[in-house]
C-alpha cells in the first residue's frame, strides 16, 4: 500500500477556496458570470468554489486530455467540447485542477477565447509555477506548489485518489 503525506488538508482547502469565491464576488457583483470547469480534475474545485459564490452564475463543463500516468504529452485533445453560444459575450472563468507545463491551460483558453467571451480569466486551485513550460500565467491561483506530483480532491494518479477529501503526495518507498 502507498503512503500519502497530506499537503493540503480539507478545511484549509475550503477556507481558500471561500476567500477566492469572494474574490471573484468584487470582480464580477452582480453580472451574470459563467465558470467553466475542466473535467475532471477540477470538479471537486469548481463545486466548492460555486456553493460559496454570491452572485448570478452558470455552469459549462469541457474535457480535455493531456496525461498519461505522471507526464504531461503536451499533445492535448478536445474530449467533450462546449456550445459558443454558452460563451459569446459572457463573463467567463475557467476553472482548473493544477497548472503544470501550462500546454492545458493555454490550450483551453484559446479554445474560450476562439468563442468571443465578453471577458476571460482563469482560476487554478494548484500552481506548479517552477514547471511552467508556456508563457501562461492563471489570474487566480488557490496554492502555488513546489515540483510534487499531487493527488486527491479531484486530481488523479491514472484515474486513481480523485475522492480523497485532502490533497496529498504519494510517497514512494
Ligand atoms: P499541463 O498541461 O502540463 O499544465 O498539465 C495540466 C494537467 O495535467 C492538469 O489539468 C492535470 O489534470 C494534470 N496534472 C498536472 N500535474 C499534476 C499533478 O501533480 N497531479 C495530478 N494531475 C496533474
Ligand atoms: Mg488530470
Amino acid at each position: 500500500m502507498e503512503k500519502i503525506r497530506v499537503l493540503y488538508d480539507e478545511k484549509t482547502i475550503l477556507k481558500r477556496i471561500k476567500e477566492m469565491a469572494k474574490e471573484l464576488y468584487k470582480l464580477y457583483g452582480d453580472e451574470e458570470v459563467t465558470f467553466v470547469c475542466t473535467l475532471k480534475g477540477a470538479v471537486f474545485f469548481a463545486c466548492d468554489l460555486m456553493k460559496n459564490y454570491k452572485g448570478d452564475a452558470r455552469m459549462e463543463f469541457l474535457r480535455v486530455s493531456s496525461y498519461e500516468g505522471e507526464s504531461s504529452t503536451g499533445k492535448i485533445t478536445l474530449k467533450l467540447p462546449i456550445d459558443a453560444e454558452k460563451i459569446y459575450g459572457k463573463h467567463v472563468v475557467i476553472f482548473e485542477d493544477i497548472v503544470d507545463t501550462g500546454y492545458t491551460l493555454e490550450y483551453i483558453r484559446d479554445y474560450i477565447n476562439n468563442m468571443k467571451p465578453k471577458t476571460l480569466i482563469e482560476c487554478t486551485l494548484l500552481d506548479k509555477k517552477a514547471r511552467r513550460v508556456v508563457d501562461i500565467n492563471p489570474t487566480y491561483s488557490g496554492f502555488v506548489i513546489d515540483d510534487l506530483f499531487v493527488i486527491g480532491y479531484g486530481l488523479d494518479y491514472d484515474q486513481k485518489y480523485r475522492n480523497l477529501p485532502y490533497i496529498g503526495v504519494v510517497e514512494k518507498n
